[in-house]
């Protein structure tokens, strides 16, 4: 086996609406990170429209690909291995980055290692925190899931509780719906906050009967809906920026006070957030708070490595390297893939 000083991964991710390759050195130094967005695409649509998205990422891996290793300043020769993400996700899309891989991975003759979308999420937390080791908690919030998981070591997870119904990211995009901002909802919804009033609605904070850590967005969702239909049939005119903040709060008010109440159980030292709606600024000062008065070591990854993006999909590949993990070319795009199952 190679020196395990210098382990490079080619990552690629296209679980959903971005195109994206990186080259990442022994887990923590990106060389090289491309991100081909979607999003003016689907903005047309008011949101992903999976087949779309699957032709996008073909007509533009090769080009992302070649761009990440350029600009890595590397060949295929020089790399050790692939890694890729192979769900969850979005079937048409992932399976072009898997099939993407494994012509690469047997062209040039190097290995294959399938990576789960959230483990990449959670690992982004690893590029910019060279001091970051396991065991620490993470909280997973972006478009599609929201999980509260305790990182017990590299590749063993353990998850505490996650969403019975929508996403917070998802919430975020189908509140921004309602109140006119367009797709995608989340950095839209962030910005207007910034000029409404947190207390200025009361919305409803969700709890999950009989499971602590479990989250539920959905109702919250319909309590956006309801008050802006009562507003409309009152003829009072909506305050965008207040139900944005307001909205914004409930949110963050839930995610951290389920996160808090696991360091209180749990005893953990270290919490770290990840995925899409972990840029969001309201959320990131109130888990920062929250962890200070816990006198407790917040971590979170720059905005461009919460979105989708393959750096961390190369952080996670490497972890999963070095512990021997190798996929076959038999490995499948996995829609629904449990974190911790291979
Ligand atoms: O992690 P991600 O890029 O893709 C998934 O794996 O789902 O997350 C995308 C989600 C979207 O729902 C988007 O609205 C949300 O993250 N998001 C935000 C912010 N930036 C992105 N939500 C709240 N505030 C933000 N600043
Ligand atoms: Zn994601």
């Amino acid at each position: 086996m190679e020196s395990i000083e210098n382990i490079v991964i080619l990552a690629i991710e296209t679980s959903c609406d971005e195109t994206a390759a990186a080259v990442v050195r022994n887990g923590r130094e990106v060389l090289s990170n491309v991100i081909s967005s979607q999003i003016d695409l689907h903005t047309l649509y008011g949101g992903v429209v999976p087949e779309l998205a699957s032709r996008k990422h073909i007509e533009k891996i090769n080009q992302v690909i070649t761009q990440a290793l350029n600009e890595a300043e590397t060949t295929l020769e020089e790399i050790t291995a692939i890694a890729v993400t192979y769900g969850p996700g979005l079937v048409g899309a992932l399976l072009v980055g898997v099939s993407a891989a494994k012509a690469i991975s047997f062209a040039a003759e190097k290995p294959l290692v399938g990576v789960h979308h959230i483990e990449g999420h959670i690992s982004a937390n690893f590029i910019e925190n060279k001091e970051l080791v396991p065991p620490f908690a993470c909280l997973v919030v972006s478009g599609g899931h929201t999980h509260l998981v305790v990182v017990e070591d590299y590749g063993k997870y353990k998850i505490l509780g996650r969403t019975r119904d929508d996403a917070a990211g998802e919430a975020f995009d189908k509140v921004a719906r309602a109140i006119g901002l367009g797709y995608p909802g989340g950095p839209k919804i962030d910005k207007i906050a910034k000029e409404g009033n947190p207390q200025a609605i009361l919305f409803p904070r969700a709890k999950v009967s009989g499971s602590a850590y479990d989250f539920s967005f959905s109702g919250l969702k319909s309590a956006v809906l309801n008050y802006l239909n009562s507003c409309e049939m009152k003829g009072i005119a909506v305050n965008t920026a207040d139900v944005a903040a307001s909205f914004q709060k409930a949110v963050t008010d839930v995610l951290v006070e389920h996160a808090m109440a696991a360091v209180d159980e749990y005893q953990f030292t270290k919490f770290a957030i990840a995925g899409g709606v972990a840029s969001n600024s309201a959320l990131r000062a109130a888990f920062q708070e929250a962890c200070h008065q816990k006198k407790i070591a917040f971590y979170y990854p720059s905005p461009i490595l919460c979105t989708d993006n393959a750096a961390m999909i190369g952080a996670a590949g490497y972890y999963e390297y070095i512990k021997g993990t190798r996929s076959g070319y038999h490995l499948n795009a996995v829609p629904n893939l449990k974190l911790g199952e291979r």
